[in-house]
């Protein structure tokens, strides 16, 4: 499975939990600089599009684009990997959440430096994976998550193939985006098929990992396991968990 078609089956309920979270959206647009001109790739229902710039949107999935808030930017039906754009056609390009999903990640951010000045991309750690260690859900529940980065171009090549630095983006205890890593410290929203359904990961582990999680995760919390093993966490108000800006 390739490009939009994983969320033209998975996608019809990721409006439910995923949005923009105030504070991530302040750093990515922080990054963008003066730029008036913005090109959003893998924009799916338009979260992080910034206000009061004239954005044009990227979205392979037919479902996704069709999620799109009235009033929103106008979406173009294309992929990261060949762009319908002249060079140099934006101040910036934007991709939030969706690099990880591309069949060629290199190729697209390729693509996003050609035709724009600028280039932002939210997305996560895949040289250093200490992460995966330190957020309890991949290390005590669903190591699985690991076996999803083999093969991936690590971040150090990511940011060396457009010349961007890195920047890390913590992850506020009450993240308004129900991204994989976003309920770090509320561990009972993973019960929730609503907030799984909204995550890809769930659904690409398959349903024999979900449910085991699920269910470790629900005895853990019944018992006072979880809470014994993670006390630590109610303590912090952002988590570090390997999720990055490309600034380019
Ligand atoms: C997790 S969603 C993120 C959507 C949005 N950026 C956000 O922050 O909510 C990932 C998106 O990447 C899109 N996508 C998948 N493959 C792509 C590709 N090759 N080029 C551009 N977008 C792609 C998917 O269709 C999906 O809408």
């Amino acid at each position: 499975m390739c490009s939009g078609q994983l969320y033209d089956t998975i996608g019809a309920t990721y409006t439910v939990t995923r949005r923009t979270e105030p504070r991530i959206a302040a750093q990515i647009w922080a990054a963008l600089g003066d730029a008036r001109t913005v090109l959003n790739v893998g924009a799916g229902t338009g979260s992080y599009e910034p206000p009061g710039r004239d954005v044009t949107a990227v979205e392979p999935s037919a479902l996704m684009r069709s999620q799109r808030p009235a009033g929103a930017a106008l979406c173009v039906a294309a992929a990261a990997e060949s762009l319908p754009f002249e060079d140099q056609s934006f101040d910036a390009a934007m991709a939030v959440a969706t690099i990880h999903h591309w069949p060629d990640p290199i190729a697209g951010l390729l693509e996003m430096r050609r035709v724009a000045r600028r280039v932002v991309v939210f997305t996560h750690e895949t040289s250093d994976t200490g992460w995966l260690r330190r957020f309890w859900l991949s290390r005590d529940y669903l190591p699985e998550v690991a076996d999803l980065l083999v093969g991936r171009p690590s971040l150090n090549e990511l940011a060396h193939s457009i010349g961007a630095r890195t920047e890390p983006v913590l992850i506020p205890w009450n993240c308004a985006d129900g991204f994989f890593e976003a309920y770090w410290r509320r561990p009972e929203a993973y019960l929730d098929d609503h907030v799984r359904r909204g995550v890809s990961v769930w659904t690409i582990v398959g349903p024999a990992a979900e449910q085991r999680a699920v269910r470790t995760l629900r005895d853990d919390l019944a018992s006072g396991r979880w809470a014994e093993r993670n006390r630590d966490l109610l303590a912090l108000d952002a988590a570090e968990l390997g999720l990055r800006l490309l600034i380019a």
